[in-house]
């Protein structure tokens, strides 16, 4: 997986660094070589002695140290590797990234490095949720560093909630999809819809759903990693455009429906869009008035085109692989199982969209990848190393097509 890579893997001081020594682990096992750099918080949780005896290398912990400098220097230590992982990534080492400092080894390099860097963040709940946290780790993501996890659940401290690292598993799933070929899918042509459709009741009034767009944002973006030209057909969301991804953005069904039609031919679609199946019959032009009698309007519905049906239609402009999401809040696999079959797509993703999932607008997803004669139960991931998984199945399929 990892043959022919080079990772540096920055070890920061959490409670979640035990788990670090699992990774280095995995990716050794992968093929990868590894570097570790620990920082002095780091110390306290994992010795060098660790590190070094499962990575096989020398283990870098001091910026002002005379023997590091002449083998290796803090700028190669930066430069050399394919990717960064930064596990766990403390909120203290977030705050220090955000404004730039480089008055340690750790800081130094990741300010000096022009390669993927890939945070796992880890602190307690309320440390994760505290606004200066979420503030900065919505710069330090704008600015391009990439993010796994944090899940959630009991915590070291005692208390329960969001802010465990990601499992090494899928730290190493992610850092699969930083490193991955990205010749797999180049000269392919995808589409992917993402967010929800807003459908007008009057200028002011939309009927809407719960979608945040991260879903197929990250399958646009891990189609992307493998080299794809990817159009975009976005709804309303609050996302950045992803990097190398060309985007539209659209309101409406029908709007989504005109740009999914204008950007092919295709190699593959993929729709995660939560299109609304109706929409208002007759749209007011102007804001619709309450009345005097206090009567409230009654709103005619009609459907909306739908777009993955219409995608999967078989026609000279049919992408080869179709793959289609289902939102189901009951009866999951057998209703997905039907819209397979109704819409005529290839594969349908299901997953449960029921409010306790914390699938519409959470960062992970438990999907179900359905085949016309097979199923595959994913265990939860973040909805980046779902988007990768899915990514790396898409292309498999049009490899064994070509
Ligand atoms: O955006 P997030 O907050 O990250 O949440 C992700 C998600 C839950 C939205 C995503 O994982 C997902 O399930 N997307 C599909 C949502 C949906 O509308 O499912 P559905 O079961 O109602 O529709 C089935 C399929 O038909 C979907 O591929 C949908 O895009 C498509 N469809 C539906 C209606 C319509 N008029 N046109 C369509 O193309």
């Amino acid at each position: 997986m990892f043959d022919g890579k080079q990772i540096l893997l920055v070890v920061a001081g959490g409670i979640a660094a035990y788990k670090s020594l699992e990774l280095v682990r995995l990716l050794k096992a992968g093929g990868a070589r590894v570097r570790c750099l620990l920082t002095r918080g780091g110390e306290q949780f994992v010795t060098p002695l660790s590190l070094a005896a499962l990575s096989g290398e020398k283990v870098y912990q001091d910026l002002f140290s005379l023997t590091d400098e002449q083998e290796m220097g803090h700028i190669r230590l930066a430069r050399e590797p394919d990717l960064v992982i930064v596990a766990p990534t403390t909120a203290d080492l977030m705050a220090r990234l955000r404004s730039g400092r480089a008055d340690d080894l750790a800081c130094a390099v990741l300010l000096a490095t022009d390669k993927p860097v890939l945070l796992a963040p880890a602190m307690n709940v309320r440390m994760w949720e505290n606004p200066a946290t979420m503030e900065n780790l919505s710069v330090l993501e704008a600015r391009g560093f990439h993010r796994v996890g944090p899940g959630t659940g009991d915590m070291a401290c005692g208390e329960w909630g969001e802010g465990r690292m990601a499992e090494p598993a899928e730290i190493l799933e992610a850092a699969a999809g930083f490193l991955a070929d990205r010749t797999r899918l180049a000269g392919r042509h995808a589409i992917v819809t993402s967010g929800p459709t807003h459908e007008p009741i009057d200028p002011v009034r939309y009927i809407a759903n719960r979608s945040s767009g991260k879903q197929g944002h990250a399958v646009a973006a891990a189609l992307a990693d493998l080299g794809a030209r990817v159009t975009l057909i976005s709804g309303p969301v609050r996302l950045s455009d992803p990097r190398g991804v060309a985007v539209t953005h659209v309101e409406s069904a029908e709007d989504m429906l005109q740009a999914c039609t204008d950007a092919l031919p295709a190699d593959v679609a993929v729709c995660a869009a939560a299109v609304a199946d109706w929409k208002i019959a007759d749209a007011a032009r102007n804001k619709i008035k309450k009345q005097a009698n206090g009567a409230p309007p009654s709103l005619a519905l009609t459907e909306n085109p739908d777009i993955l049906a219409s995608l999967s239609a078989p026609g000279a402009t049919r992408p080869a692989l179709v793959v289609g999401f289902a939102a189901e809040t009951e009866n999951l696999l057998e209703n997905a199982r039907r819209k397979l079959a109704r819409k005529g797509c290839d594969w349908l993703v299901a997953n449960d969209v029921s409010p306790a999932t914390g699938t519409f607008g959470g960062d992970r997803n438990q999907v179900h990848l359905m085949t016309r004669n097979a199923q595959e139960d994913w265990p939860t991931m973040d909805k980046t190393a779902v988007a990768r998984a899915l990514a790396g199945r898409i292309a498999d399929a049009l490899e064994a097509q070509a």
